[in-house]
């Protein structure tokens, strides 16, 4: 099965404001969606350094803070950009068309 196959609905792209985060749960993937001014970017909801939820996080151009000891990451690709946290964490491929948001997973 090829990539653009494997895209899936994520959100549409008027769900969720400039400067806000969404947070899904699709096949055991926890995800959390990022709007920034530089559009939207998928990552895992969960920080690299003590497991915290980012969900709780808040998002700052972009890059989103840790809610638990305010480690933070860039939202584009996952790195960690602030410690305590060190290491990155995983990013997903996003694309958009007429309005919806899909989301490309790994196979699990
Ligand atoms: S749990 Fe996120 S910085 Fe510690």
């Amino acid at each position: 099965m090829s990539d653009a196959e494997n895209f899936q609905f994520l959100a549409e792209v008027d769900a969720v404001k400039p400067g806000k985060l969404a947070w899904f749960e699709i096949d055991g993937h926890d995800i959390l969606l990022c709007h920034t001014k530089e559009g939207f970017y998928a990552i895992e909801n969960r920080c690299s350094h003590g497991l915290a939820a980012l969900s709780g996080g808040r998002l700052r151009g972009c890059r989103i803070i840790c809610p638990l000891h305010g480690g933070s990451f860039d939202v584009r690709d996952g790195s960690a950009t602030g410690k305590p946290a060190s290491r990155p964490i995983r990013s997903y491929p996003l694309r958009i068309a007429d309005g919806r948001i899909e989301i490309l997973l790994p196979a699990r």
